[in-house]
């Protein structure tokens, strides 16, 4: 199929991923993380400094709540777009518009179940029900703006040839996003490449739309399936800060950003994301929803680029990149961490008195360093004001 200039930057051929955070919406559903009004606006403007492409900002028919705070970000933001997410029905895609028609870049976001188990049991139609429902649902939207998104929810279980008929009649009707959820956290990251390849190979309008992709975490998964979405013609990224979201969560926004960047040489792919963002972000959604980023969290944990052991403190004291694949500063931290515990060695202990402002000889720092170790063992964590204690105490002690 030849490609014209507007469908291969909005298709699988092109190299930028939109990343598209659902903080405000599917964030917003994991329990203890509800936000006020004020709140939303303010992560909405710090989501417009990090450089997110789409902020999802909440689900407009829900709640008289959630309509506002799409009202109040469609008023306040002007760098990305801003969506709303509507059930196919034209009463849901009314009020979402109602709410998204300040915007300056406003996106319509219908999702409709597409696998088996949830056309029977959930919404009890029939699968033609389902795609003429999602036909008729799209034209309208389609009616009131050109940005229009389609999510197949549950689509990872749903069955591959009526997958694509709908994904392709959504197309025809003018859906310019496809998004293709794990909504259950279920599929392995080689299955999900081979659904988004199996749409690229066989939805034939596919170049007019980008495929989103939109994982949740209850296998641990999220991210590694977000990225092999991407690696088989993905281009729009679901995800969260922190990666909070139903149940075990979403796709953590700083991880699938963070592998883009440090792997580029792997996925060939880039996202707008200004990374030295990355961390100021997660710290104020942290501080909002009262939730604390667990210490080992890669990326934007407390341990991320912390070094206990000796022997990595001694490399990275010479070399940072012997154990580190990114520099801190990268996602706006101040630096690396060298932690001192019983692991550390000498080196570590001799950087520590010295950014203390003491310059100790080799026999001093190994009174210092065996002082550490023992305080280490009936101590969990050793604090600056420990080495200053033993400085003072083993090598400075005043005499009686
Ligand atoms: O998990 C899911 O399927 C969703 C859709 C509404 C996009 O959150
Ligand atoms: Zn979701």
């Amino acid at each position: 199929m030849k490609n014209d200039d507007s469908t291969v930057s909005r298709g699988y051929q092109s190299d930028r991923v939109y990343i598209f955070d659902t903080t405000l919406r599917d964030g917003e559903q994991s329990p203890g993380a509800t936000m006020t009004l004020q709140e939303k606006v303010r992560l909405a403007r710090q989501l417009e400094l990090l450089g997110v492409d789409i902020i999802e900002a909440g689900f407009p028919a829900a709640s008289p709540g959630d309509f506002e705070a799409v009202r109040a970000v469609s008023k306040t933001v002007t760098n990305c777009q801003v969506a709303g997410l509507c059930r196919a029905v034209a009463a849901d895609i009314d009020r979402a518009w109602e709410a998204l028609k300040h915007a300056a870049n406003p996106r319509i976001h219908v999702f409709l179940a597409t696998s088996p188990i949830h056309m029977e049991h959930k919404l009890r139609k029939t699968p033609e029900q389902v795609l003429e429902m999602a036909k008729t649902a799209i034209l309208h939207a389609a009616s009131l703006t050109k940005n229009v998104e389609f999510s197949a929810e549950d689509a990872s279980r749903s069955e591959l040839p009526f997958l694509a008929k709908v994904v392709e009649t959504v197309i025809d009707a003018g859906a310019t996003t496809v998004n293709i959820p794990d909504t259950v956290g279920y599929i392995q990251p080689e299955e999900y490449g081979n659904i988004i390849r199996y749409l690229t190979e066989n939805v034939k309008n596919i170049n007019k739309a980008v495929i989103s992709v939109h994982c949740h975490d209850d296998l641990g998964l999220a991210v590694a399936n977000s990225l092999a979405a991407v690696k088989a013609g993905a281009r729009q990224i679901e995800c969260t800060i922190n990666g909070i979201g139903e149940r075990a969560g979403n796709t953590a926004m700083d991880e699938v950003v963070m592998n883009l960047n440090v792997r580029h040489d792997y996925y060939q792919c880039s996202c707008g994301i200004i990374t030295e963002q990355i961390y100021p972000t997660a710290r104020t959604l942290s501080h909002i929803i009262g939730m604390p980023i667990p210490a080992n969290k890669a990326i934007v944990g407390a341990n991320a680029f912390a070094h206990e052991s000796g022997i990595h403190q001694d490399g990275v004291l010479k070399c940072r990149e012997t154990y580190e694949i990114m520099d801190a500063a990268a996602i706006g931290k101040t630096g690396n961490d060298m932690v001192l515990g019983k692991h550390s060695g000498r080196h570590a202990i001799k950087a520590k008195v010295e950014e203390l402002g003491y310059t100790l000889n080799d026999d001093q720092i190994t009174i210092v360093s065996d002082a550490v170790k023992k305080l280490a063992d009936i101590k969990k964590e050793i604090f600056s004001e420990d080495v200053e204690a033993i400085v003072l105490e083993e090598i400075f002690r005043m005499p009686d």
